[in-house]
């Protein structure tokens, strides 16, 4: 048989569409190529110089022919933009019940850390039929996180948060690669996903919790920064209560709005001035030179674990 693998294994949910929409295009490509190829060669040969062949009759203009060849690519092209875009999104919007995992990448490996506390290096552990979403960052350069199998590919930058999102299908082991060249031992900047079976993976993560919860850590941090003396249910004068914050609407200063997500916590911890709640003064300093990477995850955690009413007189969401 002949098994020449054309394309990484496909263990992701999206990954056959991924491939449905590369073989179109593929497909596509291939057709309008082999036609216009085909042409080129035959009216090269027929009408070489010296031929015998008729020139009488050359037709010089012909509107419904021009419509034809203008309309039918904007069909198909407008149609591949379709499906694309909705790829895209499908891609790019994790689904609201997704299981959250951190991802710290730096010269050269990737620090990860899940909710419940566990900490791997390289590895990334996942149950198999579970989203799981990734918000990530890096410490120094410019890194992309790329795991073939699941056909999810997506930069990791110093500076802000980006997110990803897939749901395993297969459980097995699969490469993770570092797909941005970032300096000398880029190469070796790879690791492995293990997707296990529900079960084996809820032992796997009982079993190996060195470290306690990110929510702990986080309450932890937010006392030993002091971020408790302005940010509790009582000291309102000063910083909004973070209760209820995650995912709520906020209004701004500047009499804009944005919704509560892990960017906005972050920006405002790191940049306080930037996007300051509306009725309060620019109190707040700057913890950007004082906070690591995975401390900023764990204290995100922490605010994101702060459910529960808004006492009276709080700050009210729109
Ligand atoms: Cu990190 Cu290449």
């Amino acid at each position: 048989m002949w098994d020449f693998p054309l394309l990484p294994e496909a263990a992701s949910s999206t990954a056959a569409e991924v491939d449905a929409l590369f073989w179109l295009l593929i497909g596509v490509a291939a057709f309008f190529g082999g036609i216009i190829t085909a042409g080129l060669v035959y009216f090269n040969i027929r009408y070489r110089k010296n031929s015998k062949a008729s020139r009488a009759g050359a037709v010089s203009e012909h509107l419904p022919l021009e419509l034809l060849w203008s309309i039918v690519p904007l069909v198909i092209s407008a149609g591949i933009f379709g499906w694309g875009a909705k790829l895209y999104f499908d891609m790019h919007v994790p689904p609201e019940h997704a299981r959250e995992v951190y991802v710290v990448a730096k010269q050269w490996m990737w620090k990860i850390q899940h909710p419940q506390g566990n900490r791997e290096i390289n590895e990334l552990h996942v149950p198999v039929g579970v989203p799981i979403k990734l918000v990530m960052t890096s410490q120094d350069v410019i890194h992309s996180f790329f795991v073939p199998a699941f056909r999810v590919k997506q930069d990791v930058l110093p500076g802000r948060y980006t997110t990803t999102w897939f749901e395993a299908t297969k459980p097995g082991e699969y490469h993770l690669f570092c797909a941005e060249y970032c300096g000398t031992s880029h190469a070796s900047m790879k690791g492995r996903v293990v997707v296990m079976k529900q079960e084996e993976f809820e032992r796997w993560l009982a079993g190996s919790r060195l470290a306690e919860p990110m929510t702990a850590s986080g309450d932890q941090l937010f006392r030993q920064f002091g971020c408790v003396t302005c940010h509790s249910q009582t000291s309102q004068e000063r910083g909004p209560s973070l209760h209820g914050l995650f995912g709520s609407t906020v209004r701004l200063a500047d009499g804009s709005t944005v919704t509560a997500d892990e960017r906005y916590i972050r920006e405002s911890i790191l940049n306080p001035g930037g996007a300051l709640v509306a009725g309060y003064k620019p109190l707040m300093p700057t913890y950007a030179q004082q906070m690591s990477q995975e401390q900023l995850f764990q204290i995100i955690e922490y605010i994101k674990s702060l459910g529960g009413p808004q006492i009276a007189g709080e700050r009210k969401n729109p």
